[in-house]
């Protein structure tokens, strides 16, 4: 595994002259943020040895380079998910690739069913700790302590400071942003009613089937996490609306907008 990281990174560094420390995984509800990207290096996830391809529609598969205002960013355009078929090692190797290059600072956004019963579909909420409902987790198996300790805490799996800081730009741009606990299942089927109260009874506000494995690998390497996710459709034991993934694409581009202005000020304010 070592060695395919470093493959897979020394290929990236061939092809790219100033590697970013900050990554952002562009989940649904952000791809648009590559229009804001400046500068632009496109490398094909084909291109890249021992990167997994993405198949899902809607997702296409590129890191891009360049500077989302005046800082150096890169940016995964469509991630692997679990239900895919990929095996959470796969899920989880473009996160060992970024730490591997630097990286220290990864946002990740997502779709994600809301059960709080506050949330309105196109709300945002940022992600203030995780319940990870994945048959797995990325780290099982043989630990490289050169990547990580084999007990790694998950007691601050998103920064608070950059929580903070989010909420402070939220605050002037006047955007109504939630908190919430974000549950990461396996997918691909939606939730049964009872799943979705289940998992708001559990402490769970919204759930979706991304975000949790590439988070606990994030953690596992040392960086620092913020994420978010859009709220695309409400779930819960009263709730009939029937969630299509078109319900979800365009609830998310709704909402993108507001995602956008956030990440890009996060991105730009952080330090
Ligand atoms: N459940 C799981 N994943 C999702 C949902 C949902 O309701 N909405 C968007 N992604």
């Amino acid at each position: 595994m070592l060695e395919k990281i470093k493959q897979s990174a020394d290929f990236i560094r061939s092809q790219v002259n100033d590697i970013p420390d900050t990554a952002i995984i562009l989940g649904t509800g952000l791809g648009a943020l590559v229009d804001h990207i400046t500068d632009k290096q496109f490398i094909p996830y084909t291109s890249i040895p021992n990167f997994p391809v993405s198949t899902v529609e809607g997702h296409s598969g590129n890191l891009i380079f360049g500077k989302l205002g005046s800082k150096p960013v890169m940016a995964m355009q469509g991630r692997f998910h679990y239900y895919e078929g990929y095996d959470m090692k796969q899920v989880t190797f473009p996160v060992r690739v970024m730490k591997e290059l630097g990286v220290n600072t990864l946002y990740v956004s997502n779709a994600a069913g809301g059960m709080n019963k506050e949330f309105r579909v196109g709300d945002i909420m940022i992600i203030t700790d995780h319940i990870n409902i994945f048959p797995e987790n990325p780290l099982r198996g043989k630990n490289y302590s050169e990547l990580g300790p084999r007990f790694p805490a998950m007691t601050e799996a998103y920064s608070k400071k950059l929580i903070a800081t989010a909420d402070e730009i939220a605050e002037e741009k006047g955007i109504r942003v939630m908190h919430g606990v974000y549950v990461g299942v396996p997918g691909p089927t939606f939730e049964t009613p009872a799943e979705y109260e289940y998992f708001r009874i559990i402490g769970g506000d919204a759930v979706g089937m991304s975000t949790v494995p590439e988070v606990i690998v994030a953690n596992h390497a040392g960086m620092r996490v913020f994420g978010v996710s859009v709220i695309t459709d409400l779930g819960g034991k009263d709730v009939t609306d029937v969630p299509t993934h078109e319900e979800v694409q365009k609830a998310a581009e709704a909402a993108q907008p507001k995602m956008m202005e956030i990440m890009k000020a996060l991105v730009e304010r952080a330090d």
